[in-house]
């Protein structure tokens, strides 16, 4: 994206042309003023300000900054070459500070992989630091200090790259009383990174368990840290442009629309699903989000990316993340309970489940009952196993991973994101398996797509054990995980 200005004798004008919104119009009051308040009046003549390539919507006051300096080039305030290779983005303040944009991270990764240099707000320059040493920043609070830099007036400090120290902890596992099987559950999901649904009564510990699957997880790697910041750093959500290796971790309500949570609206804005790649999405109550709304999460969770087209724009985000829900197993949530007759009769819990579609459903690795907890567990203070040496497993298991889709020459990080054909090679298991597979198969109708996850989660419990091959009894763990599943008339 060019900005254009022209200054030229004549009627004295101002105008922005090439498809600006309305946000961009503005920009035109917006950067007259911080001139006028910055003592750099415009020259009164012709000014037009070309925003290229006219075809490209443009929009939000990412151009005030770029347009105010194409002017003071143009009228000689700063020399004309200052401007040369710099990519510049900021929103100007009528008083002449240059206020926070979204977008600053990629922004700058971008100039730095072009050679260019950056000019932006002070308040991103933490951000924009990130993107290398090579890049030369200039991160300015206020217009006159970019004029006095530019000028060579005033040195601006180069930034430094900031990172978020995360002062609260974590939930522990250690909370959960008894639950032996969701807890394990938990573990094989962290390790390899599946998707997981948890159906049980209400106040079994679903929403406890998932939300101590950060506890978990392994930090960010360098890459992964930077994918999910530029993502942040588009939707607005990197505070004072400061990074954290913490895992995303998303939970919305299951009111969320559509572009809250697969992205879109007049900003292109990512939604939850990109916001919580390389993390995790949970979706608590899951048959209380609309259906049309979890269906527009097939996509992503075949494809680890989203596309958003409107009328005049195309845009596709990143969105590799664990699905974790959790769900009752009827409205009133006591389906199945010794001695309760539902209201509702027999029908209660499939029509309720049925609001699940089957293909998403097929889109489960493990899919477990989390029944309601002991009394003898809630009353023992014995406390379960705590975050830390389950997590020490699950880094473990996650680092055999990492390796062997390295040493396959292949851009797979988890066994829950390994393609078919990858896992149909990383998990070939012994002549024992491989019956116990092809009898399932047979009696529970698996789908192909059921086959493949259960090859994903038994090379996850191969990968917690460290052993080199599946076997079968890894596959029947696997399979004990599907049970659910493939017992949906629907999933087929
Ligand atoms: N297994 C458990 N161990 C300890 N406390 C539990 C357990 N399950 C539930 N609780 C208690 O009950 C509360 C409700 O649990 P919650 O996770 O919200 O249940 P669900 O999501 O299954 O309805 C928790 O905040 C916790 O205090
Ligand atoms: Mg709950």
């Amino acid at each position: 994206m060019d900005v254009q200005v022209d200054v030229s004798p004549g009627f004295i004008g101002f105008t922005v042309v090439g498809l600006p919104d309305k946000a961009v119009g503005e920009s035109r009051e917006r950067v007259r003023a911080a001139l006028l308040a910055s003592g750099l009046s415009l020259p009164a003549k012709r000014i037009t300000v070309n925003l290229a390539p006219a075809d490209l919507p443009k929009e939000g006051s990412h151009y005030d900054l770029p347009i105010a300096l194409g002017l003071m080039a143009a009228t000689g305030a700063i020399p004309r070459d200052a401007l040369d290779g710099i990519v510049a983005l900021g929103e100007l303040a009528l008083d002449g500070r240059i206020s926070a944009v979204t977008g600053v991270l990629p922004a700058a990764i971008a100039a730095a992989a072009a050679g260019q240099r950056l000019v932006c707000p002070q308040s991103c320059g933490a951000e924009a630091a990130w993107a290398g040493d090579d890049l030369e920043i200039a991160a300015a609070p206020t217009l006159l200090s970019l004029v006095n830099h530019l000028n060579g007036v005033q040195q601006l400090a180069r930034p430094r790259p900031a990172t978020r120290v995360e002062t609260t902890d974590l939930p522990d596992l250690a909370d959960v009383r008894g639950q032996e099987t969701a807890r394990r559950a938990l573990e094989v999901a962290a390790a390899g990174a599946h998707n997981m649904i948890m159906t049980g009564p209400p106040g079994a510990g679903k929403s406890m368990l998932a939300q101590r699957l950060p506890s978990l997880l392994p930090p960010l790697s360098a890459r992964e840290l930077l994918e999910v910041s530029m993502i942040a750093s588009v939707a607005g959500e990197l505070p004072e442009g400061a990074l954290t290796d913490r895992r995303p971790f998303r939970a919305p309500h299951h009111s969320a629309s559509m572009v809250s949570l697969v992205g879109g609206g007049l900003r292109a804005r990512p939604g939850e699903v990109s916001l919580a790649h390389n993390g995790v999405l949970f979706l608590d109550e899951l048959p209380e989000f609309v259906p049309f709304v979890l269906d527009a999460l097939r996509q992503p969770l075949e494809n680890a990316e989203v596309t958003i087209t409107r009328a005049n724009y195309r845009v596709s985000f990143p969105a590799r993340f664990q699905l974790i829900a959790a769900m009752n197993p009827c409205r009133c949530g006591r389906f199945g309970e010794p001695g309760y007759a539902c209201r509702k009769g027999r029908s209660c819990d499939t029509e309720y489940q049925s609001r699940i579609s089957g293909p998403f459903l097929d889109r489960m690795d493990i899919m477990i009952e989390v029944p309601a907890v002991r009394a003898t567990d809630l009353l023992s203070r014995a406390p379960g196993e705590a975050s830390k040496p389950v997590a020490a497993r699950v880094r473990e298991a996650r680092q055999r991973q990492a390796e062997r889709y390295a040493a396959m020459g292949v851009d797979v990080r988890t066994n829950g994101s390994a393609p078919h054909k990858i896992i149909e090679e990383a998990a070939r298991t012994d002549a024992a398996g491989l019956s116990l597979l092809s009898d399932a198969a047979n009696r529970f109708g698996l789908t192909a797509r059921g086959l493949t996850r259960t090859l994903r989660v038994a090379r996850t419990l191969a990968d917690l054990e460290g052993a080199p091959t599946v076997k079968r009894i890894h596959i029947a763990e696997a399979l004990a995980y599907r049970f659910l599943v493939d017992r949906k008339p629907q999933a087929a």
